[in-house]
């Protein structure tokens, strides 16, 4: 049975979106549940300004921490979510600190509407893609896989929907970048089947074949704003997609692509992924089961958070 990746974000995109404070610990628990359900990677947090996303100001003590745990189980990867060099310097350190590697890659970050990119980064998508070039460079000098995020792939809360030519015309600006993953965000969970697949079918008419071929290029990051992300997993599947992101317990959401009265929407959940890909005959190394306990850990420290922000 061919398997299918799965990545769960929900210590990176489901934290930043979290009021309430919640403790290093709590989230180190929670990223060595996941570590323990059998997913492929885990998004463990951010080197972003604190000043910018002050619910991830603890990336380098939690990454230390992490650190100072028994190796992750071979194959499991850990990334964190970086904007510029200063973000790949701080993740470099964490490796040279624990004189091992406890991050396996970065994940720079972009968008196909202006707009929401320099909401998101105080820049242009021209000037994310030129401060990406060093660090990329960077990261392959450390032995560091790089994934580069499309945010707004289908829509964008600013300036509503995104031609897919234009999410086509960032993405093939990153692989030539030399990015080994490209993951396209529905960030505002705007997408249907027909409006996932006609974005995919662009992006990946304008990508070399390589990126076509094999589970680790083409990436779907869902929110799941209106309840359809699995139809567009479904969707996804079977135009030839083999990487998902989920957040266990649908956490999620981007501060920024907050609009007044509406905060962002979670990611898909990871238990609706996976059983969402199993019920279409795939598989996948992380089961429902074993997702369990993170889910529950998940639930019970942002619902502790939210009632302590009120
Ligand atoms: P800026 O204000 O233009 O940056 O922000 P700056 O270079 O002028 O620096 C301002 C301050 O930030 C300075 O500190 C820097 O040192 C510091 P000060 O001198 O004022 O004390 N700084 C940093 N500190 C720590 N780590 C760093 C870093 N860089 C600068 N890496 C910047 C530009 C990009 C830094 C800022 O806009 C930023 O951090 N943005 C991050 C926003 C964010 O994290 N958004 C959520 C993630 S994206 C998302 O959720 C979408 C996704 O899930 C996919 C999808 O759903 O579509 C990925
Ligand atoms: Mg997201």
């Amino acid at each position: 049975m061919k398997n299918v990746r799965v990545i769960d974000v929900a210590p990176r995109d489901g934290l930043q979106n979290e009021a309430g404070v919640i403790a290093l610990d709590e989230k180190a628990k929670l990223v060595r549940l996941l570590t323990l359900s059998g997913i492929d990677e885990v998004e463990v947090t951010s080197f972003v300004s604190p000043k910018w996303v002050p619910q991830l100001a603890d990336a380098r003590a939690l990454c230390d921490v992490l650190a100072n745990d028994p190796p992750k189980p071979a194959g499991v990867i850990y990334s964190v979510l970086i904007p510029n060099e200063k973000g790949m310097e701080q993740a470099v350190e964490v490796n040279e600190r624990a004189g091992r590697r406890v991050l396996d890659k970065v994940s720079v970050f972009t968008a196909a509407s202006q707009t929401f990119s320099r909401k998101n980064t105080n820049a242009s998508i021209e000037e994310t893609i030129e401060r990406f070039r060093s660090v990329v460079a960077r990261a392959k000098a450390s032995s560091l896989l790089v994934r580069g995020y499309v945010s707004c792939a289908i829509a964008c809360p600013f300036e509503g929907a995104i031609k897919p030519r234009e999410v086509a015309d960032v993405a093939r600006r990153l692989a030539d970048l030399g990015v080994d993953e490209i993951s396209l965000g529905d960030t505002i969970g705007a997408g249907t089947p027909g409006t996932v697949v006609d974005m995919l079918d662009a992006v990946r008419a304008t990508l070399p074949g390589e990126w076509t071929s094999g589970a680790f290029g083409i990436n779907l990051h869902l929110h799941d704003t209106f309840g359809r992300a699995a139809d567009c997993v479904v969707a996804a599947l079977g135009a030839g997609i083999r990487s998902f992101d989920g957040s266990v317990a649908g956490l999620g959401g981007c501060p920024y692509a907050s609009t007044p009265g509406k905060r962002a929407p979670g990611n898909i959940d990871t238990t609706l992924l996976i059983r969402t890909i199993r019920d279409c005959g795939f598989s996948t190394h992380a089961s429902v089961d074993m997702l369990a306990a993170a889910a529950a850990v998940a639930r019970s420290m942002v619902s502790a958070a939210r009632s302590s922000s009120l």
